[in-house]
This record gives structure tokens, sequence and C-alpha cells, in this order.
């Protein structure tokens, strides 16, 4: 008997059993007793096809902007299937060959850091970078009590209850507390909402500086780590201006605080450049990954840490009082080898077809094409670096009032009426989840761009 047909099914019965089945992500279930969900069976490049045989421009990268070089790369499940017939499993306390070409590939980008750890999920490697900090703040001595980890407003750092914890979106953690603590908040630092009511350049970039008096309000022999994003992305597409993370990274020297830099949606060239941070003038003492990585054919993340990092850990098991000092951490499927090649598949793609050059390219000519919208209605704010862009929508654009929920569904609508599918802060911040996000894989041709803004004039001509 040969492996069964997954790709024989019936229309009407998929229908109807996502509907019997299914509990889908961050989605109210009562709009289904009206609507119809969508549901995608195939795709190639940046179009995807959904199960009513209706085709797509995707701009979402699949949904949570992670399928980076696009859909339909052969070479990638090619790869993957090869691995998965000659090992597809073993677990990370022992060695695999994908996982050691794989760090060794990363690393590469990361010259400042030493060691990789595998994992899973974005919100796991985020995790595993919050217990690095708790840990060593129970044994390594000038670290002692420096328990706490300090995120920024608007920044998502993952589902599970220490990453939501650690995320600065009330949406997102309505409802899921009581949270854990030694997660503390800072502003977040959106000009075009400016937390101090202030103006760049004149505002001394106060979003930044503020971070000081969380530290001494704490007190800095309490705090191990800060987590932030580059660009942050599900909180509204958020750039920081250039004097941002120098003011950051003085902070966190001066006071001993690990950075951790969550590149789950920036890293592998969603920006621009290889990593978001790599804009910035920035030494992260970790770096997070994850979505792009393996272009989520497969699912992979991990945590990079610099090489000191890694050597507070080195303590002799034989010494009884030295036994538990290491990482004692495990993830069963950080030990998968399939996300592996499928991680070193995408980073051949990346670089043979010069995906960051046109990330770079492509995302300078859609911010600029976005920004010819400024002067319409509605269209607020236009930000965003490399293949991540958002626009902001507002219904008076001199008070910043922002559009309502139902009016952001609309153009959204709009949108996907035209075939094309955008994303949009979803659930993060009560009034302000109004920004439209373009985050498509990193081979999108002018073409493409000219399509996705053509439709979005439309729409906001036509008006809400
Ligand atoms: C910046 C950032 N970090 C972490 C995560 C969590 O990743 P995952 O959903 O893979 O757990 C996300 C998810 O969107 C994210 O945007």
């Amino acid at each position: 008997m040969g492996a069964p047909d997954m790709l024989n099914y019936d229309v009407e019965e998929i229908v109807k059993g996502d509907k019997e089945y299914l509990w889908h992500h961050i989605k109210p279930h009562k709009l289904f007793e009206t609507a119809e969900q969508l549901i995608m069976v195939e795709g190639k490049g940046l179009t995807v096809t959904d199960i009513r045989g209706r085709e797509f421009l995707d701009v979402t990268s699949g949904g949570v902007w992670s399928v980076i070089v696009g859909f339909g790369r052969e070479s990638i499940g090619d790869a993957i299937a090869a691995q998965l017939k000659k090992l597809p499993y073993f677990a990370g306390v022992y060695g695999t060959v994908p996982a050691v070409q794989c760090a060794e590939k990363i690393l590469a980008t990361l010259p400042r850091l030493g060691k990789i750890y595998f994992a899973n999920s974005g919100s796991e490697a985020n995790e595993k970078a919050f217990k690095i900090v708790r840990q060593a703040a129970h044994f390594i001595e000038q670290r002692k009590g420096k328990f706490k980890v300090l995120y920024r407003n608007r920044d998502y750092h993952g589902t599970t209850i220490a990453a939501v914890s650690a995320s600065g979106q009330n949406e997102r953690k309505e409802q899921f507390g009581p949270f854990v603590e030694g997660f503390v908040e800072f502003p977040h630092c959106c000009c075009y909402r400016c937390p101090f009511d202030k103006t760049y350049p004149g505002c001394d970039i106060e979003c930044a500086r503020c971070i000081e008096d969380v530290v001494q309000k704490e007190g800095p022999e309490t705090v191990g780590g800060l987590i932030i994003e580059p660009i942050t992305a599900g909180g509204g597409i958020i750039v920081p201006v250039p004097e941002y993370f120098p003011i950051v990274q003085d902070i966190c020297k001066k006071h001993d605080i690990w950075l951790i830099m969550d590149e789950v949606v920036c890293g592998f060239g969603r920006t621009g450049t290889f990593w978001g941070h790599d804009h910035f003038d920035v030494d992260p003492d970790m770096v997070t990954m994850a979505k792009g990585m393996a272009s989520s054919y497969e699912p992979l993340s991990a945590v990079a840490v610099k090489q000191e990092i890694f050597d507070l850990f080195l303590n002799d098991p034989a010494d009884p009082d030295q036994r538990m000092n290491f990482f004692r951490d495990i993830s069963t499927y950080g030990g998968c080898t399939g996300p592996l090649v499928a991680a070193l598949e995408t980073m051949r793609i990346i670089e043979d077809e010069k995906l960051i050059e046109n990330s770079k390219e492509m995302g300078s000519y859609l911010l600029g094409r976005l920004q010819e919208l400024k002067d319409l209605p509605l269209v607020g704010d236009v930000r965003g670096m490399g293949l991540f862009c958002g626009v902001e929508f507002v219904r008076d654009k001199t008070t910043r009032e922002p559009v309502s929920e139902a009016e952001m569904a609309k153009i959204v609508a709009s949108m996907l009426a035209q075939n094309i599918i955008v994303g949009r802060t979803n659930t993060s911040i009560t009034g302000l989840n109004v920004t439209m996000n373009f985050a498509p894989a990193l081979i999108i041709t002018k073409d493409e761009v000219d399509r996705v803004v053509g439709a979005l004039r439309y729409t906001v001509e036509a008006g809400i």
C-alpha cells in the first residue's frame, strides 16, 4: 500500500469540516456563522489559490510575514524530503550535521555572537532568552538578583504566558493574567504618536532616555535583560530614529543589562538588511529568530548569544556546588532536522537570488509609492523599512483620530475584494489597530508593488 493521497478531497466536505473541527487563530468565530473561511490550497511565488479556485496576491508572506522566499520552492521541499529520509530527528542533546551547518551559516551573519540554541517558535526562542537571564541571576555572582526583563510598549514577543507578559500590547494580554512577574514595560518610540507629545528631532529622544528612569525605579541590581524588536512589527511597523538604539545600548551597558534583539519578524532580509538591527548602531547580547528562518516551510527558531554569555554556563558538573549551573533547558522539536535544512536552503536562495538587495530596492520603491498616498484622506502616516511597510489610517488628519475598527475592516475587505491579501494590526492596541501592513515575500516585483498600491489608492479614493 502506498502513502495515502492527502491531496484528494471533496471541496464541500473540507469547507464543512473547517467549520466543524477547527478553532482558528485569533479569530472571533461568530464571524463564520455568516461568512465562509478562506481555505488555502496552493501557492506559487506570491500567489495563493483558495479552495474555491480564487487567486490572491499575498502581501503578507503567508499571513504573518514568514514565507520569506515565496511559495512553491521545490528545492526546499526536496532538501527536507532528502533529510527526512536520512535522519528526520535526533534530540538537541546530541549533534546532527544540519544543526552544525545551520548554526555556522547563521553565526556568520552575527559575527559578535558565538553560540546558537535551536527551538521551534518565536515565543519559545524568547522564552530561552528569558531563562538565560533568569538562571544567570541565580548563580553568577555579579548578576545575582538581576532577573527582571524590560520590554517596550507596542512590541510583541509571543504567545506563551511569559512571552505575553513581556509584550506591550494590551489586547494580546487582556484576560490572560495573572502575568509572570519580573517583566517591566517602557514607552514605545512611535513619532507619529509620541508618548511624550514631542516632535523629532527636538525631542532629545526621550523615548530612549526614559529607559534609564525605568531602570532606576526598578533598581538596576534587579534588571538583567531588555527585549526589543528592531522595528516594532505587529504593534504598527514602527521604525526608531537613528539615535534611538545607541541610547538604549548605552543604558544597557551601563547597568549590565543584556540586550535581547527580537528578530523574529525582521530577520532574514525582511527590512533590506540581513538583520533588522543591522540598520542601527547597536550590538545585541542575544538575538532571537524564527518566521523567515526556514521561510516557514518548517517550524524553526533559535536564540543566538554572545560567547561570554555561553561561557558563564561552563561549569564543572562534577563539582557539587556547580552541578546545576549549566543551561538546563530542552526543546523536543529543536532537534528536528527538516527545519534546519529548510533554513539552509532558504539562506542559499536569499543569497543566490540576491533577495536582500531586492528587499531593499523594492522596499524603498514600495515605501515611495505608499508615500504618494499621503495626500489622500484617511492616510495618516506611512512608515517602513525594506519590504516591511505600514500605512496608518486616520479619520481626521489634523487631530490624528484613528479610523474605527469597522472602518479598518472595510479597508482590508476592499483589498481582498481586489484579490489582494494585506495584513493589519490585529487585536493589538485598543483604538490603534489601524495600521495596514505590507510584508510580501522578498521576491516581489515592481509590477506587483504597483498592483498593490493601485488597489489601495482605489480603496481610499472610493472612501469608507
Ligand atoms: C516580534 C515577534 N516576536 C515573537 C513572535 C512569536 O513568534 P511565534 O508565533 O513563532 O511564537 C512574533 C509573532 O508574530 C513576533 O512578531
